[in-house]
């Protein structure tokens, strides 16, 4: 696969201007593609990621992306890029395939200085849509704010960055090729972390479900990155039958849909799963592979729910039978896992939106499960989350306990109660009523408390701040929690990940005890906080819609 002239081995400074519109959000830079593909744009933020870094001249850098469009073009300049400024060794998934869970394991699986992960997670791919780029450090996570902060302030003054002339690599081979002085690896995108999987659950009783439990399961890549892992893992490895993964191939627009593993999005699983003969199990996961959505026949968990379950049932798994040091969540994830810390007698930490927020936690080993109530669950075997991890434990738990999600899922309300829970976003809204809606609620934070709403009573208001509890750092500004004396919540925040307007995301949550009353459906259950959310925050008036764009 070697295809380079020795002759236009040349390392070139090449001048350019600074762009001011390379803030990285949430996750990594993310705009549309037409955006990067502006003259120098990504090589600006590329070099930008190499200037505030020190100390990798000859190391190992991970390199892939979910495949969206400008995944290859993308991953040929920054190969070229990573060579001029002295990296020793690149590892690329093959294809420039490797989900976000693959690049995390193998960055740490290989000790590498860091890794780059091309993909705008959910949102839509293709020419008219969106493309990200986002640095993970050496534990496998995504940069923490200090890291990302001197990128964005790089991006500002950046006159030059560095590139070797050379011709293109094939990535589509297993091999090595050489790029001047740097080793480029084209290595099996699925190898490494199917194989880490194999090391936390029980892949015999898994196998045991498909081929003799009668058990079927229903995987939805949505034409994204999980495809060629969930073929391995579930069909070839564990013995699913041939069929098991639908929209298994991954494609540059993901076949035109948004993916996205939620009840809107992932209509195709939906219809299975609510249809007649529903397979016992659903999931989906989206663009780079991170999110999981799970489903019982006729049944949805709320994500906030799942990383509570698979806490309480944790030590049923082999890769957690000792047991769990704590529990990580999102401010906004439902508190339904407090209750399972509680119980075991662990800590459940908050944290802001995020998963970069979990890292120094799984680190110090202070958590072992993190989860989010945005489809992100995860836990210390890698620093982000990971959609198939959820799955394969979810498959873990049913395999050990032989019932169905449904039961395990209301058997879960019975001994903890149940946290109604629901997220209602408005996408594409004006910046600036939406920015507007959330500095009105800022300024009149302290008049809430002790007010009283229909059957509420305002507890608390304030906007999350977050002190990380190793290294101090304080993170504020995080979301508007508006508390009632029963436990219930409000959460409002405007979405760091969006590339169109803005997103404004209301959080619900509700406690029910009484089992003889869970059964409603969240949004009857929740609906005077609906009311009271729309109430306080004017948000028909201010965004000038009547309802959110999507509820999960
Ligand atoms: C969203 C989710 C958040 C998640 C992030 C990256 O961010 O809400 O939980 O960590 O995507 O997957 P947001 O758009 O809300 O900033
Ligand atoms: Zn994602």
């Amino acid at each position: 696969m070697l295809s380079i002239d020795p002759i236009v081995m040349n390392i070139r400074a090449v001048s350019t201007t600074p762009y001011l519109d390379q803030k990285p959000g949430t996750s990594g830079l993310r705009k549309l593609v037409k955006t990067f593909q502006q003259f120098h744009y990504l090589e600006n933020f590329v070099q930008s990621i190499f200037d505030s870094l020190e100390g990798y001249q000859g190391q190992t850098l991970v390199l892939g992306g979910d495949g969206r469009y400008y995944n290859r073009e993308a991953i040929q300049i920054i190969l070229k890029m990573a060579a001029a400024n002295g990296f020793g060794r690149v590892l690329v998934g093959q294809g420039g395939i490797f989900s976000t869970p693959a690049v995390s394991a193998v960055i740490r699986k290989n000790q590498a200085f860091g890794g780059i992960i091309l993909s705008a997670s959910h949102n839509p791919g293709g020419p008219d849509a969106d493309f990200g780029i986002k640095y993970n450090i050496g534990n496998g996570g995504p940069a923490p704010e200090k890291v990302t902060e001197a990128i964005f302030a790089r991006t500002k003054t950046i006159d030059t960055y560095t590139v070797l002339d050379a011709n293109d690599v094939d990535l589509d081979t297993l091999g090595t090729a050489q790029l001047g002085e740097m080793t480029v690896e084209v290595i099996d995108s699925v190898a490494d972390y199917a194989e880490l999987m194999q090391a936390l659950f029980d892949f015999d009783r898994i196998r045991q479900l498909f081929t003799t439990g009668n058990f079927r399961l229903c995987f939805d890549a949505l034409h994204a990155v999980t495809g060629p892992y969930a073929h391995r893992i579930f069909e070839e490895i564990l013995g699913a039958p041939a069929g098991t993964v639908q929209n298994g191939v991954p494609l540059e627009d993901f076949g035109g849909g948004h993916p996205d593993p939620n009840l809107v999005y992932a209509h195709d699983l939906v219809e299975v799963m609510y249809g007649n003969d529903a397979p016992d199990f659903g999931a989906a996961s989206d663009g780079d592979g991170d999110r999981n959505m799970i489903l019982g026949r006729h049944f949805f968990v709320t994500p906030s729910d799942s990383i509570a379950i698979l806490a309480a049932n944790a030590t049923l798994v082999p890769g957690y039978k000792a047991g769990l040091a704590g529990i990580a969540r999102s401010m906004p994830t439902s508190q339904a896992s407090d209750r399972v810390a509680q119980q075991l007698g662990i800590e459940c930490y908050e944290t802001p939106t995020g998963w970069k927020f979990f890292g120094n936690l799984l680190d110090a080993n202070k958590a072992t499960l993190c989860g989010e109530e945005s489809f992100g669950t995860g836990s210390n075997h890698i620093r982000e989350k990971d959609g198939l991890w959820a799955v394969l434990f979810w498959l873990n738990v049913l395999a050990v306990r032989g019932e169905s999600v449904e039961q395990i899922v209301t058997q879960h309300w019975q001994t903890y109660g149940r946290n109604y829970y629901s997220r209602h976003d408005y996408e594409e809204v004006e910046m600036e009523p939406a920015t507007q809606l959330i500095e009105e609620l800022r300024s009149n934070l302290s008049t809430f408390k002790g007010k009283s709403v229909g059957r509420y009573t305002i507890e608390y208001a304030d906007d999350f701040s977050y002190t990380d509890p190793i290294d101090g750092s304080v993170s504020q500004k995080q979301g508007v929690r508006i508390g009632f004396t029963d436990g219930s919540r409000i959460v409002f925040r405007l979405s760091g990940t969006g590339t169109k307007g803005a997103t404004l995301r209301v959080y619900l949550e509700s406690y029910e005890p009484d089992s003889s009353k869970q059964l409603l459906d969240p949004q009857e259950a929740l609906d005077e906080l609906i009311e009271i959310a729309d109430e306080i925050a004017q948000i028909k008036i201010l965004t000038g819609r009547e309802k959110p764009t999507v509820i999960t």
